[in-house]
């Protein structure tokens, strides 16, 4: 691409052009989403010495406390470490060697650092990862404008997209060099692409999963995901004295249907064992529902828009997956757009959406899987849930067939 023009501060100067009532600024690089895709851009960005603005729906305060995601793969936290955002994340993160897959009233723990080559997985928060982002952002003395609205993408296909926003009042447009798309499944990125010139592979599941944090101590040290035949429940945590649990609920189940005791009646009946394991229960801080869907966008990109993180696909959460995939596909953008100031070569750019895609097929599988291995399915026969049931002794009983659990729940590289 001709002309990788490093962006040249900012300039203002009011204008009337589209009713942008505000100031016109310019960026090298516009995120949308202050998620963990869009402010992990940032942060790389940054080390790179490229400017960029992050624009967010959200109030910093919501998007400091949105309970999601908690299971950061090995290279997650690599990352994270090596640029700097890693200290909390090593001071009150969970280092977990192993989990434990239940079925039939019986326990059985899958060793992941034995089996996946001395990786390990870390149980930290995603809305401490996202503290964390913030305060190196702000730190470093970058912009994020919180509480934007109607936040729509123009000219993606031309050298200077642009995007425009309300915020405080008045209508305001930047303009850059490139647009990253990461605002979420629910996001605005995605709809400036022309209809025709992507595809979406997608699929539902008929199940969801109703997340309690609860503050009591974890009733063991590592995660168990458990088959039951009431449904699946799976215990995990955040800190040694918060538990979070999820337990399988019918998609359309309203909030109110799960009063504290039917949840912990739950939770008690399909983890607790034969042998005398019982669950804690303690005071309920957060509960909701969460539905489940699979689905892919294909390519990731279009012009000067380069879509990342949930934005571009999502995965059902029983894998551990969305977050990662998220700071992996703009681990894989971030180096890119470095490549393409830095020497104007715009070859990486090209294939990111291909370079994510091998990945991102990779953890769909894997998040399919593990979903359909673990959940009661609405109206299967008898035969389904005995073939549930030999995968699951398999992985559990053949060390080839839980290495390969292992190597993916830590996190698979390509060659
Ligand atoms: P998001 O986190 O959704 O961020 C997008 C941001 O864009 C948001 O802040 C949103 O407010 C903002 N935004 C949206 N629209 C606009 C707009 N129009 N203008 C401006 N801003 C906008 N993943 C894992 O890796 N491990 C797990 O253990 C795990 N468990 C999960 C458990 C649950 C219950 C759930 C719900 C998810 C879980 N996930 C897990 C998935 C993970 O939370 C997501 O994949 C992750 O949040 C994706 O990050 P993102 O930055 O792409 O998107
Ligand atoms: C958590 C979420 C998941 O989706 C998962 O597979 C494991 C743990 C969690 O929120 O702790």
């Amino acid at each position: 691409m001709a002309g990788a023009d490093p962006s040249d501060g900012q300039w203002n100067h009011s204008a009337s052009l589209f009713g942008v009532t505000g100031p016109r600024t310019r960026t090298q690089v516009a995120i949308i989403g202050a998620g963990p895709a869009g402010l992990t851009l940032g942060h790389l960005l940054h080390r790179s010495g490229i400017d960029s603005v992050i624009l967010e729906r959200r109030d910093r305060a919501y998007v400091e406390r949105r309970q999601r995601a908690g299971v950061l793969e090995h290279g997650t936290v690599d990352l994270f470490r090596s640029t700097g955002v890693g200290d909390r994340m090593d001071r009150e993160g969970l280092v977990h060697h192993g989990i434990h897959l239940q079925f039939e009233g019986e326990r059985h723990r899958i060793p992941l650092t034995e089996l996946a080559g001395g990786r390990s997985i870390t149980v930290y928060g995603q809305h401490e990862v996202v503290k964390d982002l913030i305060a190196a952002r702000l730190a470093a003395g970058r912009e994020i404008c919180f509480e934007a609205d109607e936040v729509s993408l123009h000219d993606v296909d031309s050298e200077r997209p642009c995007v425009r926003y309300r915020s405080e009042g008045s209508a305001r447009e930047i303009e850059c060099d490139i647009i990253a798309g990461c605002d979420g499944s629910h996001g605005v990125s995605r709809a400036a692409i022309p209809q025709d010139a992507y595809r979406v592979f997608e699929r539902t599941y008929p199940f969801a999963w109703l997340g309690i944090l609860a503050a009591v101590p974890p009733s063991l040290d590592e995660l168990i995901y458990a088959h039951h035949d009431r449904g699946f429940a799976l215990h995990s945590m955040r800190t040694p004295t918060i538990t979070r649990l999820y337990v399988q609920c019918a998609p359309d189940d309203p909030l109110d249907a799960w009063p504290d005791e039917r949840v912990w009646t739950e939770l008690r009946a399909r983890l607790e064992t034969a042998d005398g394991w019982t669950l804690e229960a303690g005071p309920v801080l957060e509960k909701g529902i969460t539905t489940m869907r699979s689905a892919v966008m294909e390519p990731m990109q279009w012009g000067r828009l380069f879509v990342a993180g949930d934005a571009a696909h999502v995965v059902p959460p029983t894998g551990a997956k969305g977050m990662n995939l998220a700071v992996s596909d703009v681990r894989a953008l971030g180096a890119a757009i470095a490549e393409w100031y830095r020497t104007g070569d715009r070859a990486a750019l090209d294939v990111y959406s291909r370079t994510c895609l091998r990945r991102v097929w990779r953890a769909e599988h894997f998040s399919w899987w593990m979903t359909s291995m673990l959940h009661r399915v609405p109206d299967a026969d008898a035969f389904h849930h005995k073939l549930q049931l030999a995968q699951l002794r398999y992985t559990v009983e053949s060390r080839l067939a839980a290495a390969s659990l292992a190597e993916n729940y830590v996190g698979y590289e390509h060659a």
